[in-house]
């Protein structure tokens, strides 16, 4: 597995590459459903690339930009042994100017649920996609369901900027208990992973309620809310997969997201349904 740190080398490792390229974007404490995007990649392609890079300016001033988790050497071993071909850790410095131009999510869906809650996040994460796009040019590019938002913003862009990469939508992977893995849940204490569980719960429910024909989203909402008392809950919204709210849930067509404080940790989950 070669590891770069500089954009200019990654350029000139990919432009070398003829046959097909797969790109699995990261900010490392790499968990199963990382391996799983990675995994598929590995599949799917000729050469993986993997980026391991926690970006700061998705992070919102008093968030857990410090905090984050970072375990550098278990990722690089955990790519290695998965089959990485190229490893991409770049510094802050290498792949940020001073004087950066702005990239803007769109003022409407950017800003919405996440981007309501978290403003200017997508921003952010829409500046280190396009520039990793950009570096590695990739045939097909993977990313988890569980940031359904983020999924829809990129291949928004990918759709709006005639960017040539297959966006890859990848299933939510979850411990056995149902709790969505991220790398946030290490900040869970015992008693505390007993609440996050009931964002997963109340999905599961809502899930329950649409088999059993409700398709009302106020009523399904109200049940999950429920549910979800215990915590703190910022938002349970049903959308359509181009995130239109909905009042009635379309079957193969909606998303049903959750977003809750446990403590200090805010964690995110989401149903397709
Ligand atoms: P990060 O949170 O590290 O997630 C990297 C990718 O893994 C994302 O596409 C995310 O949706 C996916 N992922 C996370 N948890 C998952 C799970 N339980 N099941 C399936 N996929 C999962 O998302 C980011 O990083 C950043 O915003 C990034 C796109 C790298 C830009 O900085």
């Amino acid at each position: 597995m070669i590891q770069i740190t500089n954009p200019n080398e990654l350029q000139e490792y990919r432009n070398y590459i003829q046959e097909s390229v797969g790109f699995v974007p990261t900010m490392g404490a790499l968990h199963e459903g990382h391996i799983s995007l990675i995994k598929r990649s590995i599949k799917e392609n000729s050469k993986t690339i993997v980026s391991i890079f926690v970006n700061p300016t998705q992070f919102l001033p008093g968030e857990d930009l410090d905090a984050y988790p970072r375990k550098i050497e278990s990722d690089i071993k955990i790519c290695e042994l998965a089959g990485v071909d190229c490893l991409f850790m770049p510094t802050i410095d290498t792949i940020y100017t001073k004087d950066e131009l702005a990239i803007k999510a769109p003022s409407i869906k950017g800003y919405i649920l996440e981007g309501y809650n978290r403003p200017g996040h997508f921003d952010g994460v829409l500046q280190i996609v396009l520039k990793l796009l950009n570096l590695t040019k990739p045939t097909h590019a993977y990313f988890g369901k569980k940031d359904a938002q983020q999924l829809f913003l990129i291949q928004n862009m990918v759709k709006q900027l005639y960017l040539s990469t297959n966006i890859v939508p990848c299933e939510i992977i979850r411990e056995s208990d149902g709790l969505a893995l991220s790398s946030r849940n290490v900040y869970l204490s015992n008693t505390e992973r007993k609440d996050a569980l009931l964002l997963s719960k109340s999905l599961k429910k809502a899930t329950k309620l649409i088999i059993e024909g409700e398709r009302e989203c106020q009523k399904i909402q109200h049940q999950m809310m429920e549910i979800l008392s215990p915590t703190a809950v910022e938002y349970v919204q049903i959308v359509d997969r181009d995130f239109n709210y909905l009042e009635e849930v379309l079957i193969d067509n909606s998303i049903i997201l959750v977003a809750a404080r446990v403590g200090k940790t805010r964690l995110i989950d989401n149903m397709w349904v």
